[in-house]
């Protein structure tokens, strides 16, 4: 299996571990979650191509292209709701801790949300017009934000 596979399962289980440590799920940390989950399964993808490109396997190709361009119609749909619910997190949580440059988890969280800003217009500049340079573009964004929320979830 594909490295991506494994460091998303660890970013999974992070969360799930970060959130039962807490014992309680507030509205702000549910939007949080669902976010974080949305992202995992759009990023999942990355996992997937790696694969399809290393794999000699031919029927291992065949099968993973197929279940790719199955979830492709619902991948934009996922990425943009994985946005808003992000929005409506960080809402949250300024509502309730209100804004400090003290507070780190909130800035790295700020440095998050932008990131993911940058990755959905690029996945819809990609969708409009695609070249080479904006696929390249959309994975290190997605690279960099993966990294960018492990160090999110574990503060
Ligand atoms: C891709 C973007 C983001 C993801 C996936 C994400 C995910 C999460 C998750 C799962 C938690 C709960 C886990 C924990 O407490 O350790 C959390 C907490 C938190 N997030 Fe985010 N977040 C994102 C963006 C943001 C943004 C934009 C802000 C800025 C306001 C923010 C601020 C916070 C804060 C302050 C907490 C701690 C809340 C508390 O202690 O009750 N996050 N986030
Ligand atoms: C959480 C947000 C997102 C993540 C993590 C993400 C991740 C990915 C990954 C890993 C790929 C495959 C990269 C490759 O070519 O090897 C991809 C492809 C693509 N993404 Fe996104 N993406 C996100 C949001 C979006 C959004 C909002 C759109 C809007 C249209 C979009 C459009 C595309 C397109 C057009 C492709 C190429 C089509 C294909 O996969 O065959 N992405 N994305």
């Amino acid at each position: 299996m594909n490295k991506w596979f494994y460091f998303n399962l660890f970013l999974l289980m992070l969360g799930v571990w970060k959130i039962a440590e807490q014992g309680r799920l507030p509205t702000h940390i549910l939007f949080g979650a669902l976010g974080l989950f949305l992202f995992l399964f759009n990023w999942t993808r990355h996992a997937v191509f790696s694969t399809i490109r290393r794999t000699p396997n031919r029927q291992t190709k065949i099968k993973l292209a197929n279940l790719s361009k199955k979830i492709v119609p619902f991948h934009r749909w996922i990425g943009t709701t994985a946005l808003i619910l992000i929005m409506i997190h960080a809402i949250l949580v300024i509502h309730l801790f209100g804004f400090s440059w003290q507070n780190i988890k909130l800035l790295n969280g700020m440095l998050a949300g932008a990131v993911m800003i940058a990755m959905v217009t690029s996945g819809w500049m990609r969708l409009f017009r695609s070249t080479a340079r904006k696929r390249v573009v959309h994975i290190w964004l997605g690279i960099t934000l993966f990294f960018v929320i492990i160090i999110h979830v574990a503060m």
